[in-house]
């Protein structure tokens, strides 16, 4: 199986929050890759397998910089995506209440416009709550991953 994470980030947890992931799961069986979304266009979801997006929330409830290219192609080009499964990990701080974790909500709500289908719930991290993002991944990961694998058998990826 293969999966893709793509990264969405400014300061760079959202990177780190992936590169435990990739550290957890690639194990040979399972081929992980990890993309910072900089230089990155809707082109990227033709490649085979699942994708987990990773990113961070900033401005009034905007993606990151390095990911803004990514989400105006997707919304200029709007291709067909319902042969994409993905996954959603997003970072924010409720401290931004009105704005809370919308760069992960944005992705979401454009991938599901665009035909993709979504594994699981999309994952809000908070990081006024005191947990580290890359423990709450690992942990939530674990229950995702599974889900992943069952999509990618079904052949639907
Ligand atoms: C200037 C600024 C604006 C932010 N705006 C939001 C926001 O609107 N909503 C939100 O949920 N989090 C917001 N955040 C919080 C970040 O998304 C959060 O700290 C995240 O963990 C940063 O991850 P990164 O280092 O991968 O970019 C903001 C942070 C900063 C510094």
């Amino acid at each position: 199986m293969k999966l893709t994470l793509l990264v969405g980030t400014m300061t760079g947890t959202a990177q780190l929050v992936a590169q435990e992931l990739e550290l957890v799961w690639d194990d040979g069986e399972m081929h992980v890759e990890t993309l910072l979304m900089d230089q990155l266009d809707s082109s990227v979801f033709a490649r085979d397998g699942v994708f987990l997006l990773v990113t961070s929330t900033y401005g009034q409830g905007d993606v990151p910089d390095n990911a803004k290219a990514l989400y105006e192609d997707l919304k200029a080009k709007r291709p067909d995506l319902s042969r994409v499964r993905y996954g959603v990990f997003g970072l924010g701080d409720r401290t931004y209440a009105e704005t809370f974790n919308f760069g992960g909500k944005r992705f979401d709500e454009l991938l599901g416009e665009l035909g993709a289908r979504r594994i699981g719930e999309r994952v809000q991290h908070d990081a006024a709550s005191g947990v580290l993002p890359e423990e709450m991944a690992t942990q939530w990961g674990e229950g995702w991953i599974a889900l992943a694998k069952g999509a990618a058998e079904a052949g639907v990826s």
